[in-house]
This record gives C-alpha cells, sequence and structure tokens, in this order.
C-alpha cells in the first residue's frame, strides 16, 4: 500500500471541486483495506472511503485525514449471480450483464460511479432499485475488523438509504456486491421516459435496447458523464425527492398553478420530484450563481461551470433550500455526501 500526501481530491470527482486528501491510499486488496485502517487508527486520522466520486462534494479545506481509495477488482459468475468488487465500474457492469442477456439493472445503465456505492445509497433510476437484484453485500466492520457477508434483508433498504448511509453510517465498507440477476428477462420498462422512447413497442424492445434507450434518456439530461460537456461537471441529483404526506401534497397542489407530478410511496405518502419544487421556487434550467449553477439540461443537477469552489456550490445550495422551504415548507435533503470538516452555511446536511 502506498501512502501518499496531499492529494487533489476535485479531479477524482464528478463534480471537480474542493481541496486535498492530507493523506491518500489506493487499495486493491482486502488486505491492505485493513492496512490501512490500521494505519489510519494508529495515527488517530479521519478516514473516508473513496469509490467513483459520483456523489461527493468535497470541502475546500479538503479532507484532514487518510481517504482510502477503494481499487478492488473483478467480476465473477455462477449461473444468474454475479460478484462483483466495489471498485469496479458500475456502468461497465451494466453492459456485461445485458451483453449476457441478464436483466435486473438495465434501467441503470449510464449511472456513474463504482460498484461499492451502489448499496450504500441504493441507486435507482427509471423504476428499477438495485436493492432489488442485490443478494447481498461484502463488507468489512469497523467495529470488529472482519469481513462479513450481509444479505440483503441485514442492509435495510428504502429509497437511496440503506443501512450503510443511515443507521450504522461510517461503521461498513462496502468491499464486493453480489447481485442477483435474471437470464432473458424482459425489460423494466415502467416509467414514462421509457415508455415514450419505445412508444407501443415496448413488447419487442430488449435488454440491450433498453439500456442504450436510458443511456440516451440520461444524456439528454445531462446526466451521462460525457467528458468535456460543462453540464455533466455535477454530482447527478443533487436533492432527494421529498416523500411528503398525502395532506401536504394535496397543501402543495391547492397553492400551484398546476398541481406538481406525484409518485405513490408507502399508502398515505407520495413523492413529489425536487426539480419541480426548484422550478416553482425560481430556480431553472441555466440559472447562473458565480462559477456554481444548474443545469442546462436537468432542474435537479448542480453543476461546477467551471473553476467553481465549494463555498460557491454550497451557497447556491443554501439558497435554493432556504427558498424551496420558505414557499413549500419543505426542506430539501442533499443527496450527494459531504467530505470535510463541518459543512459551512446555514443548511447544513
Ligand atoms: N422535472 C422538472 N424539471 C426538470 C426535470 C424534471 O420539473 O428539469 C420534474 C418533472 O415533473 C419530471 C419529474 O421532475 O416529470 C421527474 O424527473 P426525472 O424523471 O428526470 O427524475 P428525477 O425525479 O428528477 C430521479 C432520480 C435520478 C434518476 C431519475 C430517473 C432522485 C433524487 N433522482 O430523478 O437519479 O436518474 O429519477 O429515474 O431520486 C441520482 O440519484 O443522482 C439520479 C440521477
Amino acid at each position: 500500500m502506498l501512502l501518499q500526501e496531499q492529494v487533489p481530491l476535485a479531479p477524482r470527482t464528478t463534480l471537480g471541486v474542493g481541496g486535498a486528501a492530507r493523506w491518500f491510499a489506493e487499495v486493491d486488496t482486502e488486505d491492505s483495506l485493513v492496512e490501512a485502517v490500521q494505519l489510519a487508527r494508529e495515527r488517530s486520522l479521519p478516514l473516508f472511503v473513496l469509490g467513483g466520486g459520483s456523489n461527493l462534494v468535497v470541502a475546500d479545506e479538503g479532507f484532514p485525514g487518510l481517504v482510502v481509495h477503494i481499487a478492488l477488482r473483478g467480476v465473477t459468475q455462477a449461473e444468474d449471480r454475479f460478484s462483483v468488487a466495489a471498485g469496479e465500474n458500475w456502468d461497465e457492469f451494466v453492459s456485461c450483464a445485458v451483453a449476457l442477456n441478464f436483466g435486473g439493472v438495465e434501467c441503470l445503465a449510464g449511472i456513474p460511479g463504482t460498484v461499492g456505492g451502489t448499496p450504500v445509497q441504493n441507486v435507482g433510476a427509471y423504476g428499477q432499485e438495485v436493492s432489488a437484484t442485490i443478494e447481498q453485500v461484502r463488507v468489512l466492520d469497523l467495529n470488529t475488523l472482519h469481513f462479513v457477508d450481509m444479505p440483503s434483508p441485514a442492509c435495510e433498504f428504502a429509497y437511496r438509504r440503506s443501512l450503510f448511509n443511515s443507521r450504522e453510517r461510517g461503521r461498513y465498507v462496502v468491499t464486493g456486491v453480489v447481485y442477483r440477476l435474471v437470464q432473458g428477462a424482459a425489460p423494466h420498462l415502467a416509467y414514462a421516459d421509457l415508455q415514450r422512447y419505445f412508444r407501443g413497442r415496448g413488447e419487442t424492445a430488449t435488454l440491450g435496447e433498453t439500456a442504450a434507450a436510458v443511456r440516451e434518456i440520461r444524456h439528454g439530461k445531462g446526466m451521462l458523464l460525457v467528458n468535456g460537456e460543462p453540464d455533466c461537471r455535477s454530482a447527478g441529483s443533487f436533492f432527494k425527492n421529498p416523500i411528503v404526506a398525502q395532506a401536504i401534497y394535496d397543501r402543495i397542489a391547492a397553492e400551484a398553478e398546476t398541481p406538481p407530478p406525484c409518485y405513490p410511496d408507502q399508502p398515505g405518502f407520495v413523492k413529489i420530484p425536487a426539480a419541480w419544487l426548484l422550478e416553482q421556487a425560481g430556480f431553472h434550467k441555466g440559472f447562473a450563481m458565480e462559477r456554481a449553477g444548474i443545469s442546462s439540461r436537468h432542474t435537479l443537477a448542480i453543476i461546477n461551470r467551471g473553476g467553481a469552489t465549494t463555498r460557491e456550490i454550497v451557497v447556491l445550495w443554501d439558497c435554493i433550500v432556504a427558498r424551496v422551504e420558505e414557499k413549500f415548507r419543505i426542506r430539501l435533503q442533499p443527496e450527494p455526501v459531504w467530505v470535510g470538516p463541518n459543512r459551512p452555511g446555514a443548511a447544513a446536511a
């Protein structure tokens, strides 16, 4: 394990802002991961585990401890089970599954990041969530320094949530995931965007065509990483879609010119698109505030317009949270993870 000092983190994230890691180590085996954790403990350093960097906001001050980059690689298949190391690129795994005619992750094509991040925030798009196909998650338990294979129900998956980013945040490091896919499955065409794309010929769509359609739709919304496209310097959706009681939805609908779209959730609750709330609060596509801004193709993506500091991103973030709260009495929750010392500003994550 090579220990490096003052390694800039911005180039390792899709948003491209923030300072350096005081210490940095890349680990490509489970043993070297344990070694890195022990080193952080010996030196009393805070630890941060970095995957693909697609869902992070790094503080301008950087991270004062040890950043461990998970570079574990390998995919093995046994019938319908795919054991994938945490450092594998997610989209490449989706392509591989689809090429082998296995369904279950085709709607999650084009999502940046690594496999290890997928169970943490229960990645989802177009009606699929990884929790539906994850059979088990292999983790290092930082309390015991033992590796554990956690079955899916123990991961407490919910919308953009799991045990790993909520109840036991910081306790486990994901080193691999076993996905159980379905050979020859029909593609999952539940969302309007996809149904529109195939315009009635959904029955004949293949898994490969569906993954390609998802990539094209994501590209149209600037949610596909294409090097050099400014709308892509983002952390994807910046806010979670709030899940609110039906009565709150009814109040918002009554106050609005046209009622917001909504998706049913648990009984008595609905999910409202955060993008709609932003637009109603005056934040439109292409909105700019210093070098931070909103994607010209999707309102929910805060972008680095070029050379932005994290402070500029935070000012826009706070401004959005404050105005949406003032207008709708809903407090938006950020989706990306904050990396660094305490986040400045009022709307701390
Ligand atoms: N909308 C707007 N303006 C926009 C975009 C969307 O008002 O610029 C409203 C529209 O009413 C639209 C609705 O929001 O019908 C939903 O939009 P979209 O289908 O683009 O999805 P989203 O709710 O904004 C979620 C996920 C995305 C995922 C898409 C597709 C969250 C926080 N985001 O976005 O995930 O790709 O659905 O299923 O749940 C991510 O998590 O980083 C992410 C990109």
